[in-house]
């Protein structure tokens, strides 16, 4: 069934992919290239297959190790690949304590609130070392975590966010940061998957001009995990304003505690890095898949730590000196991989942005930029989108220059990419589009920045060490510039891909290797190409270009949310008997979800009732998931096995012909639904 479904998305995939036509080349300036980490050729040379993997020494003598490993890369257990092994290291101190020696007075975090009035607040390392290790004390004294367990954080973009992480990775802690725009259900789920005793949150932050009451969640996120067998015995609270409670909700008796009190208690206590394996779990992110359940993607510390950080110092290009903002949010991965641990692994200056892009209007980024000076910039598509829509002018009333920025989470459309190269960038910056996902912890394909010409709407070649293929449905490799879509794989290990999905190692196999695994019983790395579950063609020139998702994840503003997810959060309206969610191009969020319901038998479509389906979704998953539209219809339109045929909805929502529907048990249905557009 999974293959008929992907065979109807190539087919519309490559299509597309006969009509695009090629872009022109824009070539990185002589004064990006200048002072480039990366303008040697031979670097590609040297993270060739035939250097394959002693090649990634490179990355990991980025980092300092207690202990240097023995083997680079271990293949005794596929696909579990592990890197560095017999190494020891600490995340926490290759990202502050290495630095304080050089720059313990340079600025780690900047952070900048939402409400332009309140101060920028600039951390320096000393003050990030101290912070950190009188959190470290909280969670090992206090709260009696060790090196293994899980801790769930579901916090916002406040610099206690970073504390928080590196406070974990000091000990060993596994912390799974879940987005703070998810809902207390999701949060839920997450909880009780990572089995979390604890839950770090925060009571408030600004979004958009308001306050939000955050603590709320945390109540519901802990009711939820009960239900499901989870006990949270502990939740600890961040302030947004340090000695006041910004939030509505009272607090747990014996359950919750604000972390500034007890803090007065550990003030000035050191805790030392605990030494640990490279093949231990630094942190799990949840991502959206196939099936109901969010998959927690566990992550190595020796292997991940490297590959950000070598992604960091020869994609972004970051120097010790640069300022640098990503404006993702550190709830999902580009934020832990370039927000935080590549960034600070590197000593740069890392902007942490409380809020809305466009608040209070599409000038404030180009404000930040230039009252900080930052001079490396990352953002998505869908922020690009939106920046020009409501300030297409903006970026020339401020004086700022970036020498380098990236874009993303989506395929950016040629026409974007010029705006953000003539107008963000003011021509002078080099863009990266960096294609890659949770799973795979940092960058698969870009260009490298020094080194090779852009072209916009193309991702670019696999990224030194990675050896990207494109493979029709019988695993048949796709010559490049035979202009036919395909599966995009990733023949090698590397560093940074996940180790496992957390508790899952079957599911870890099925999803990501199976479908072109040649021999399970291999353990020779050739015969486990990684799936990575996007449509791509690749051009004559070697660069990729990504069509989208081919499995049932809707890529929504740069972040995937599963159908079967918000079909399941549909499903929960009393009055709703069957839901299919399908998504829909939207001009500035690249896709959103459309949901079509069929009534239970007496039930009357009102618009009421589309309000509460709506309103269901985005309290279940998060305001992210709100649907763009509710769509009530007499019946879905089913195959003769009875599977509802997303694609003629697909078709329907998008306003476009529904295709052959002969083969429908129900065809005559097709019509009656197409009246509602
Ligand atoms: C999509 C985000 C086109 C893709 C880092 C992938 C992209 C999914 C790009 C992963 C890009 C990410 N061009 N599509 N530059 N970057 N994608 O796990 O479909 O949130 O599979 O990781 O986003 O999303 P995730």
């Amino acid at each position: 069934m999974a293959d008929e479904k992907n065979d109807e998305n190539i087919v519309s995939e490559a299509q597309i992919a006969v009509h695009w036509k090629e872009e022109e080349y824009f070539e990185p300036n002589t004064k990006f290239i200048a002072q480039a980490n990366l303008t040697d050729p031979d670097i590609l040379e040297k993270f060739g297959e035939k250097n394959f993997p002693e090649c990634y020494k490179d990355y990991a003598d980025l980092l300092t190790w207690d202990k240097y490993w023995g083997t680079t890369l271990d293949t005794s257990d596929p696909p579990h690949w592990k890197w560095f092994v017999g190494g020891k290291l600490n995340a926490s101190y290759n990202c502050i304590d290495r630095h304080l020696a050089k720059y313990k007075n340079k600025t780690a975090i900047h952070f900048v609130p939402e409400p332009e009035d309140e101060p920028i607040v600039h951390m320096t390392y000393q003050e990030l070392y101290n912070k950190v290790n009188e959190f470290a004390a909280v969670l090992r004294d206090y709260c009696g975590l060790k090196k293994g367990d899980t801790v769930t954080l579901h916090m916002p973009m406040i610099p206690e966010l970073a504390i928080t992480m590196l406070a974990c990775a000091r000990l060993g802690v596994i912390h799974s940061q879940v987005f703070s725009g998810f809902s207390g259900k999701a949060c839920a789920d997450r909880i009780v998957d990572a089995k979390s005793k604890f839950l770090i949150t925060a009571d408030s932050y600004y979004r958009g001009g308001k306050l939000l009451d955050h603590k709320e969640k945390a109540d519901i996120a802990c009711g939820r995990a009960e239900e499901e067998g989870q006990h949270v015995e502990k939740v600890l609270i961040w302030q947004r304003y340090p000695g006041k409670y910004s939030a509505a909700t009272p607090l747990v008796e014996g359950r919750d505690v604000f972390i500034n009190d007890i803090l007065k208690d550990y003030r000035n206590v050191k805790v030392k890095p605990v030494s640990l394996d490279s093949t231990d779990t630094l942190f799990l992110m949840y991502t959206s898949g196939t099936t109901g359940k969010p998959k927690g993607a566990q992550h190595s510390i020796g292997g991940y730590m490297s590959y950000v950080t070598g992604t960091s110092k020869y994609i972004q290009d970051i120097h010790p000196e640069d300022v640098y903002w990503c404006m993702a949010d550190i709830g999902w991965i580009t934020g832990h991989s370039y927000i935080i641990y590549g960034p600070l692994a590197l000593a740069a200056s890392s902007v942490i942005f409380e809020g809305v892009p466009t608040h209070p209007d599409a000038g404030r980024p180009w404000r930040v930029a230039e009252e900080l000076d930052v001079n490396i910039f990352h953002t998505s598509p869908t922020a690009i989108r939106a920046l020009r829509r409501v300030g297409p002018d903006e970026p020339a009333k401020y004086n700022y220059h970036f020498k380098h920025m990236t874009t993303v989470g989506e395929p950016i459309e040629p026409n974007v990419w010029r705006w953000y190269y003539n107008t963000v960038g003011k021509k002078e910056a080099v863009i990266v589009d960096t294609w890659w996902q949770t799973e795979t912890g940092g960058f698969l394909c870009s260009t490298v920045p020094g080194l090779h010409k852009m072209k916009p709407g193309s991702t670019g070649p696999g990224v030194p060490g990675i050896y990207p293929e494109i493979l029709d449905d019988d695993g048949n490799p796709l010559p490049k510039g035979c202009g036919k879509a395909g599966n995009i794989v990733i023949r090698n290990p590397w560093p940074g891909l996940m180790m496992t999905i957390w508790g899952d190692d079957e599911r870890f196999k099925n999803v990501y290797f199976a479908r072109y695994n040649k021999d399970p019983e291999s353990k020779d790395w050739h015969d486990w190409p990684y799936f990575a579950g996007d449509g791509a063609v690749e051009a004559p020139d070697g660069y990729f270009r990504i069509l989208g998702r081919i499995d049932d994840v809707i890529n929504v503003a740069g972040h995937r949310l599963g159908t079967k997810e918000l079909e399941s959060a549909g499903l929960m309206v009393d009055e709703v008997g069957e839901a299919a969610v399908v998504p829909v191009a939207d001009p500035i969020k690249g896709k959103v979800p459309h949901i079509f319901v069929s009534l239970k038998p007496g039930i009357e479509p009102t618009e009421a009732l589309k309000k509460k389906i709506s309103d269901t979704l985005a309290s279940e998953i998060g305001p992210i998931a709100k649907p763009g539209r509710v769509w009530i219809v007499p019946d879905m339109p089913k195959t003769r096995s009875g599977k509802i045929m997303r694609r003629v909805l697909g078709a329907i929502a998008a306003g476009k012909d529904a295709g052959d529907v002969t083969t429908l048990a129900n065809p005559e249905i097709v019509e009656e639904i197409k009246k509602l557009y």
